[in-house]
């Protein structure tokens, strides 16, 4: 499933941006002290604002993206930096897209969605005690010619998930942009 738009619009999209990042989620700078110390995997990190954000917290950030250019913005910002922010191209609509990256303290899932499969598979990925960090477009958001359906973060998305991993704060938010939701999630024994 691409999220909002293919490769080629995510890679378009990124060379139309300016030379700066952009702030990070506010719901992440909020919510950061449920994060375990020690390593992040930024899973479609876009060109990093939340990656940078989370280097800058002492963090050891890994961030997947399909978009070549969205990545060597990245690259480009953490050199600035003096960040060490390892970097993945992947396409994750592919279920084994994640299969060589290991484990990790946290995963942050920041506007994006993945399928089903794919949410479950993260328990592979994440250490005992790890946090999933999960925020979006909620189930109440405005549907419009970008954001459609398939997109929108809805309660019954973690019926499975939750066996695994226990909900420990669930946040809604509202502003101009629309309705937005926070699930974070720490992985049960
Ligand atoms: C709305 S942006 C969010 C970027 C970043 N997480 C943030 O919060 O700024 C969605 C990101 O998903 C990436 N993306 C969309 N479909 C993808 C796919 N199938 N595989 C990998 N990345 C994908 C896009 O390249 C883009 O960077």
């Amino acid at each position: 499933m691409d999220y909002i738009g293919n490769r080629q619009y995510w890679d378009e999209k990124f060379s139309n941006r300016s030379d700066m990042p952009l702030e990070p989620e506010k719901s992440l700078v909020e919510n950061i002290k449920y994060f375990k110390k020690g390593t992040v995997l930024d899973v479609a990190c876009g060109d990093g604002r939340n990656a940078l954000f989370l280097a800058e917290n002492n963090f050891r950030v890994t961030g997947v993206d399909f978009s070549r250019k969205a990545l060597k913005r990245l690259e480009i910002f953490a050199n600035r930096k003096n960040y060490n922010i390892v970097t993945k191209e992947a396409d994750l609509a592919k279920s084994d897209s994640l299969h060589d990256l290991g484990s990790f303290d946290n995963i942050l899932i920041n506007h994006y969605k993945l399928n089903e499969g794919q949410l479950l598979n993260l328990k592979k990925h994440i250490d005992d005690d790890g946090i999933v960090f999960i925020c979006g477009f909620g189930h109440k958001y405005r549907l419009d010619s970008k954001v459609k359906e398939k997109d929108l973060i809805k309660p019954v998305d973690f019926e499975n998930f939750s066996k695994v991993f226990q909900l420990i704060k669930y946040i809604e938010s509202e502003d101009a942009r629309g309705f937005f939701v926070t699930y974070i999630f720490r992985k049960s024994y």
